[in-house]
């Protein structure tokens, strides 16, 4: 029987010793200790000792039960640390290490254009609005005073949805002013920018979709003088304070008085020809044609229930992307929708 104690106790010990995990600590815990331990099955024999001998073997037996708790204990402490150690150096993070370098994008350079025009007219006291682009031919023509038969209702001209040419994309932005004189009374200063559809071939200066910005101004008194100087402000602050513009007659249904607005084309100064070739950006006018205007027909006023007698208004359409070319010094429409990264970076 001693000897049988005296092969636990090293058995167990070494394998204590050569135990790595604390799932391996706990089952020799059991093998060895447990109520079907080894340990406990040597104690089971103590009834056949003598008197003399029995508790000489029961304090062996103690002594080894407590050097086996001992060992466990402290082999309990050093794997804990181990597996410690061993977690932390495996979730260790390099703080030295380089990080993934994040490329900031910034705004495309018409909608840099847009907020720089946005700005100004905020800054005037203009609401800036939105609409939908699918729109009615009633609001895109017919309450804008553009009668039937109309070129600009054409067929070749605009995108319809219908066969009876009542739903289409809308041509201009103007349809916003009717939308907008029928839920405000005057006096109002609106500004609404958006995408306009037109069947146009795409060349330097066209592209059958487009971004044009309107404003209508409304209230007592409101005449032609206004209209030129909320322009001519909106100019020089984008442009510089010797840009060129021109006022030039014009006609659109809905104003009257009606003009355009042209600014000095910034790729040939006026001159129409660079090097003895037509200017490409401007077709050898020397001008770019920027926006449409005028005062607003008595007629629109009335059918959006506003007495024409008593209230007078502006309203203006410019194109965006003629103002970003201008602005920017692009010489060619299509590169602003053509989105290659090395045109856009160097802006
Ligand atoms: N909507 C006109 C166009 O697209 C421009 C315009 C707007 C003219 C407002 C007068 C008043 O050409």
């Amino acid at each position: 029987m001693k000897q049988q104690l005296e092969n636990i106790r090293l058995q167990a010990l070494s394998s204590l010793d050569a135990a790595t995990s604390p799932a391996e600590l706990e089952e020799l815990r059991v093998k060895w200790l447990g109520k079907k331990g080894e340990l406990t099955a040597v104690l089971k024999m103590m009834g056949k000792l003598s008197a003399e001998e029995r508790p000489v073997m029961g304090q062996m037996a103690n002594s080894v039960r407590a050097e086996i708790e001992e060992k466990l204990e402290s082999r309990k402490t050093q794997i804990g640390a181990a597996v410690l150690e061993a977690k932390l150096a495996a979730e260790a993070i390099d703080v030295t290490i380089p990080g993934e370098a994040v490329t900031l994008g910034h705004q495309h350079p018409m909608n840099m254009v847009l907020q720089e025009v946005k700005d100004i007219f905020v800054g005037l006291g203009y609401q800036v609005v939105d609409g939908p682009e699918v729109e009615l031919a009633d609001y895109n023509f017919t309450r804008l005073n553009i009668e039937e038969g109309h070129p600009s209702r054409d067929r070749s001209d605009t995108f319809y949805f219908t066969d009876d040419d009542s739903v289409l994309l809308r041509t201009q932005t103007s349809p916003m002013q009717i939308r907008f004189m029928e839920n405000h009374k005057p006096p109002f200063c609106m500004l609404a920018p958006g995408r306009v559809f037109r069947k146009d071939e795409a060349d330097a200066t066209h592209s059958p979709m487009f971004h044009q910005i309107e404003g209508l101004v409304v209230d007592e008194h409101i005449t032609m003088g206004d209209l030129k100087g909320a322009l001519i402000s909106m100019m020089r602050k984008i442009y510089g304070a010797d840009s060129e513009m021109r006022f030039r007659p014009h006609h659109f249904p809905f104003t009257e008085p009606s003009c355009e607005m042209d600014m000095q084309c910034h790729k040939c100064h006026g001159t129409g020809e660079i090097d003895g070739q037509v200017c490409s950006t401007c077709h050898g006018e020397g001008w770019i044609e920027l926006l449409g205007a005028g005062m607003v027909h008595p007629k629109v006023l009335e059918s959006c229930g506003i007495d024409p007698e008593k209230y007078s208004g502006f309203a203006f359409g410019m194109g965006l992307e003629r103002m970003a070319m201008g602005r920017m010094r692009i010489n060619d429409l299509r590169l602003i929708f053509d989105n290659d990264v090395r045109f856009l970076n160097q802006f």
